[in-house]
Formats: C-alpha cells, sequence, structure tokens
C-alpha cells in the first residue's frame, strides 16, 4: 500500500490515550459511577482496576467534573514506597505550578526542590555522577534511606489543603499504580490514608488487577483484617469490551479507510483480543506492518500473519501436554459451562476428576477464560491452535 496510507492507518491503530470523544467505545455505564462519585459524594479514596490497556486511563480521562478544581497525577517512578511518594508529591507539585499562582505557586516550588534535594543528596552519597557503575541500583538504594519520607506527607497534605481552601472541591487523580505490585500499592495507600481523609477531597487511582478480589472478599467479611474496605470507598472493575465492541473501535478508528480490512479480518483481531482494546490495536497495527506490500488487507492474510505473530511470540511459553492440548481443543468449538465441557471430555475418555483439574489449571493460567459462565479458549491461544 502507499506509503503515506500506510501511515495514516497505523497513526489511527496508534495505542495512545483517546482525546476524542467520538472515538470512545460505550464505558457509559463505568463512567456513570465515577462521574456520580466525583460530583456527589463527599469525599474518599476510590479504585479503578482492570488487566492492563482495557481501558482505566481513556475512562479516568473522560470524567466531568462539575465542581472544583481537577487535578492528575500520571506516576512513572517504580522500586520503593519513598520513591513513588516522592513522584507522586513531585507531579501534584508541578501541576499545582501550572495552574496556580501566588501562595500555592510558592509552596510547590518549595515542594518541587524539597523532592529535587533531597534525590541530589542521595546521589551524591554514591558518587553521583562520576560514579557510573550500577548507579541506577544504588541511587535507590540510597534514595531509599535517605528520603525524608515524613516531610514528604507533610508536603502532600498542606498542598491538598490550600488547594481545598482555595476551590472548595479537589478530584486526585493517580493513574497508573496499576502497574505497581499489590502489597505496594496497598502500603502506599495505608500510608496515605490519614491525608487523602478531608472533606471535599475526592481520590481515585487506578489498581492492580488483583485488588478486586480482595475487595470482594472484604465486602463478604472473608478476609481477617478488612484492610481494603478501610481504604476505598469504593472499586470499579472494568471489564473487558465484547468482540462486537472492538470490531466498532477499529472501525470508527478506520472510518477514512473502510477499504483496508475486510470484514472478517475485524473479527479475527476481536477474538485475537478477548475485549481487551490494547490488543486489539496492537494486532491490528502488526498486521499492517506485515503487510505493507498489500493494498487491502484479506481475511486469509490478516489470520496468516496473527498466526504468525502467536507462533513467534507465545510459543516458546507453552509447552502443551497431549491432555492439555486435548482439553483446549474441545474447549475451542464449545461455547458452555465448565460441567458440560467437562461432559464433552468425559466422551473423549477423560476421566471426570482429571477433566476438572485441567480446566481449573488452564484458566489459573489464562489459556481458557471464564466469562459469564461460559469457558472459552484465549484468543492468542486459539490462533496457536486452528
Ligand atoms: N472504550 C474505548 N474506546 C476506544 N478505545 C479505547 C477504549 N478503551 C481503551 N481504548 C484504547 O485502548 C488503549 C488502552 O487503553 P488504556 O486506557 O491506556 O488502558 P489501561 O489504562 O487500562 O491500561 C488506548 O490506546 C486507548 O485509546
Ligand atoms: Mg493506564
Amino acid at each position: 500500500m502507499d506509503r503515506k496510507l500506510a501511515r495514516a492507518v497505523l497513526k489511527q491503530l496508534f495505542d495512545s490515550p483517546l482525546k476524542d470523544r467520538e472515538l470512545l467505545i460505550d464505558r457509559k455505564k463505568e463512567l456513570d459511577f465515577l462521574e456520580r462519585v466525583v460530583n456527589f459524594q463527599p469525599g474518599g479514596v476510590y479504585g479503578i482496576c482492570g488487566e492492563t490497556g482495557v481501558g482505566k486511563t481513556t475512562v479516568l480521562n473522560f470524567i466531568e467534573v462539575h465542581e472544583g478544581v481537577s487535578i492528575f497525577l500520571k506516576l512513572s517512578e517504580k522500586d520503593s514506597k519513598e520513591t513513588i511518594i516522592g513522584d507522586l508529591l513531585y507531579k501534584l507539585s508541578r501541576q499545582i505550578l501550572m495552574k496556580e499562582k501566588g501562595k500555592l505557586a510558592n509552596h510547590a516550588k518549595k515542594a518541587i526542590d524539597f523532592v529535587l534535594r533531597e534525590r541530589e543528596s542521595s546521589k551524591s552519597i554514591d558518587g553521583g555522577l562520576s560514579a557510573p557503575v550500577n548507579v541506577s541500583v544504588s541511587k535507590n538504594k540510597s534514595f531509599r534511606e535517605k528520603f525524608n519520607v515524613y516531610e514528604a506527607y507533610e508536603y502532600i497534605d498542606s498542598l491538598l489543603s490550600t488547594l481545598l481552601d482555595k476551590h472548595e472541591r479537589l478530584l486526585l487523580t493517580i493513574d497508573e499504580l496499576d502497574k505497581e505490585r499489590k502489597d505496594e500499592v496497598l502500603n502506599i495507600l495505608d500510608s496515605l490514608k490519614g491525608i487523602f481523609e478531608k472533606e471535599e477531597l475526592i481520590v481515585i487511582v487506578s489498581l492492580p488487577f488483583s485488588i478486586y478480589r480482595e475487595y470482594s472478599k472484604d465486602l463478604l467479611r472473608w478476609n481477617e483484617s478488612g484492610n481494603l474496605e478501610n481504604i476505598l470507598k469504593g472499586l470499579l472493575f472494568v471489564e473487558p469490551l465484547s468482540a462486537e465492541q472492538i470490531r466498532q473501535m477499529i472501525l470508527l478508528r478506520l472510518r477514512d479507510f473502510p477499504e483496508i480490512f475486510d470484514g472478517e479480518t475485524l473479527y479475527d483481531i476481536a477474538m485475537y483480543s478477548d475485549g481487551n482494546p490494547r490488543d486489539a490495536l496492537w494486532i491490528a497495527q502488526q498486521i499492517i506492518l506485515h503487510n505493507l506490500d498489500k493494498d487491502r488487507i484479506t481475511h486469509d492474510l490478516a489470520r496468516r500473519t496473527i498466526k504468525e505473530i502467536v507462533n513467534r511470540y507465545f510459543k516458546g511459553f507453552f509447552t502443551l501436554t497431549d491432555l492439555q492440548k486435548q482439553v483446549l481443543k474441545a474447549a475451542l468449538d464449545y461455547a458452555g459451562d465448565r460441567q458440560n465441557l467437562v461432559k464433552r471430555l468425559e466422551k473423549l475418555s477423560v476421566k471426570r476428576q482429571t477433566a476438572y483439574t485441567y480446566i481449573s489449571r488452564l484458566k489459573d493460567e489464562g489459556l481458557l477464560i471464564e466469562k459469564d459462565g461460559k469457558i472459552k479458549v484465549s484468543g492468542k491461544i486459539m490462533f496457536l491452535l486452528i
């Protein structure tokens, strides 16, 4: 295909936070929930979780705030609680500096200086730039030892209070905590709990996938400590989109290029993605990149490309036993519940108990997916098997 056309198509399929609301597929339920919280609740910390790429950041970006001020922090530093708290303070201060003047701006500037000074002094302990060996490792270690996290808490506390004094209501969104380990995130939120308990302050954080289960168990009183319920006033789980919605998403993005993919190809893209928009965009891009010499992507071509890609990327991870293959193949041309799949396998002379065990394990490993009571083979694995 024409070079210019290829670039234009790839741009439309590029994975980046949506700016254009017209391209947003659904998420009405999620936005309703969040907008109710943001615009009506008196305060509290709320979570949003779901697998990476499912659309958490996207949903957060489209929340409409009716009153007060809204601050969006995209954390990027990893490694330790101290680094993350430091990053939070730094980003919060930068945002304030961009939006505010006078006292608040001065305060934010002081906080930025504080974070930079702490980093600088911990770096110089290691010899700073003159000791390039292992700098990144030792830097973090000494940063942890040196960083005055209590002073950082005080800054966060006073900045938030001053913002609230001025604007009366504040939405603080903290994104990218979903990339951290669950325990670490809980630890951080727990330590910030007191600071976030302010009237008219709403905090929304993106959380790792696994927190949802913990939270549900807390609500059911299955966990002894019930700690999450103490930290979060509510939690939103973002589900994958349906296959049809994924199709719509690609169609909408490529509305100026309707000839590129044929209809069947979109089904394969949706199947591969299992409803994850990021995966769908990624594989759609890959299909284009692998076929730059073609004018139109036929179904046959797309399927060959997807198979080639899953073989390259995923095959090494799984060495499937014959029995595992048998279970997956049985699940492949079947869409029903677990019991019926077991019955099917029994007919193929797999013992009942073995069938149950295998299904459970394949599910834990993500090769089988159970949704709305139905079992299906993960899209990626499916392309390895067909
Ligand atoms: N509902 C949606 N409609 C259209 N595109 C979406 C939707 N949700 C996510 N995307 C796209 O999918 C990609 C991943 O979404 P993102 O919000 O970054 O996921 P997460 O934050 O959960 O990792 C982005 O490129 C985004 O534009
Ligand atoms: Mg995100």
